[in-house]
């Protein structure tokens, strides 16, 4: 689908995107880069970053990937310096690596739950902590323009509470926790402009293959608004919103793209 965006959009500004490999995070990568941003991805599996960057640069994006855990603080430092070096700057840090799988509460082991919440949430502070030296106003290669800004990719589990979902519920009210306080101190001090994206379910992602229950499509004239999935592009398309210009009054806020789901209940 074609954007409602200009192509300049977001020329000139580097993206650094963790779980820009796939699903959510390679379309994010896709469209900044087609927008005119230079895009390094942060993921764990080579093979899986070698095969986007290659599409990308087929694009004609300047990419770069970069092998790293969000769990790994000395990850986490290496990447954005390594970004900063090879672009020469950091504009945006888009955290899209999450960590899923679905079990009871009862099931779960302790660490189970530690785990994920060590990917998405302590892996999105460890993230922002790292790169806030080069996303500050005034920080280095920033030169005259502004601070740089942050997006989460979120839920909406934990507005209300989501089966077999205790432990990405904990983790995803984390991040938007954590996303307005920094949206609060950084905003103030630095100039940096922190939000969120809160999909609902997007076809064709390694989130839908894993959590999808296959009676989503033949149940979904009865709970979905839209009747139907998204996809990766609509949440893109925010994410370029947010991080855009179009975005420069909007700090610490999350915008739910899930056609309305969250908040519906089956007919009767
Ligand atoms: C129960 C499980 C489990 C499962 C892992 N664990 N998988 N428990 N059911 N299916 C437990 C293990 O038993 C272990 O606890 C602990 O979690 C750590 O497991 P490891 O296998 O050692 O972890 P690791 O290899 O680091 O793998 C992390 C992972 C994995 C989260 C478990 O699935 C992963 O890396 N996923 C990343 C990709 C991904 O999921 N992307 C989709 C994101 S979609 P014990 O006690 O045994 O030691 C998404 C959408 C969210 O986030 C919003 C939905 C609407």
């Amino acid at each position: 689908m074609e954007s409602p965006f200009k192509a300049d959009a977001v020329k000139g500004k580097v993206a650094l995107i963790t779980g820009g490999g796939s699903g959510i995070g390679l379309e994010m990568s896709t469209q900044f880069g087609k927008h005119g941003a230079s895009i390094a991805i942060m993921g764990r599996r080579k093979q899986v970053l070698d095969s986007a960057v290659s599409e990308l640069r087929s694009l004609g994006i300047q990419a770069v990937g970069f092998e790293g855990d969000v769990r790994k603080q000395e990850d986490a430092k290496r990447v954005v310096e390594s970004t900063f070096q090879h672009f020469g700057r950091l504009d945006i840090l888009v955290n899209a690596a999450a960590g899923n799988f679905l079990v009871s509460a009862e099931d779960l082991s302790p660490n189970g739950f530690r785990t994920v919440m060590d990917i998405d949430a302590v892996g999105t502070f460890t993230m922002c902590y790292e790169a806030l030296k080069y996303l500050k106003k005034g920080g280095p290669g920033r030169g005259s323009s502004g601070g740089g800004t942050i997006l989460n990719i979120s839920a909406t589990l934990h507005y209300t509470a989501a089966w077999y979902q205790v432990h990405v519920s904990a983790a995803k009210a984390a991040v938007d926790a954590t996303m307005r306080n920094l949206a609060l101190e950084w905003g103030t001090d630095y100039d940096i402009r922190v939000n969120g994206i809160a999909p609902g379910p997007i076809g064709d992602t390694p989130g839908m293959s894993k959590l999808a229950p296959t009676e989503i499509n033949s149940k979904a004239r009865d709970y979905m608004p839209l009747y139907k999935l998204g996809d990766k592009w609509d949440i893109a398309m925010a994410a370029l919103y947010l991080t855009s210009d179009a975005g420069k009054f909007i700090n610490g806020t999350v915008i739910v793209v899930d056609g309305g789901l969250w908040l519906s209940r089956p007919r009767h």
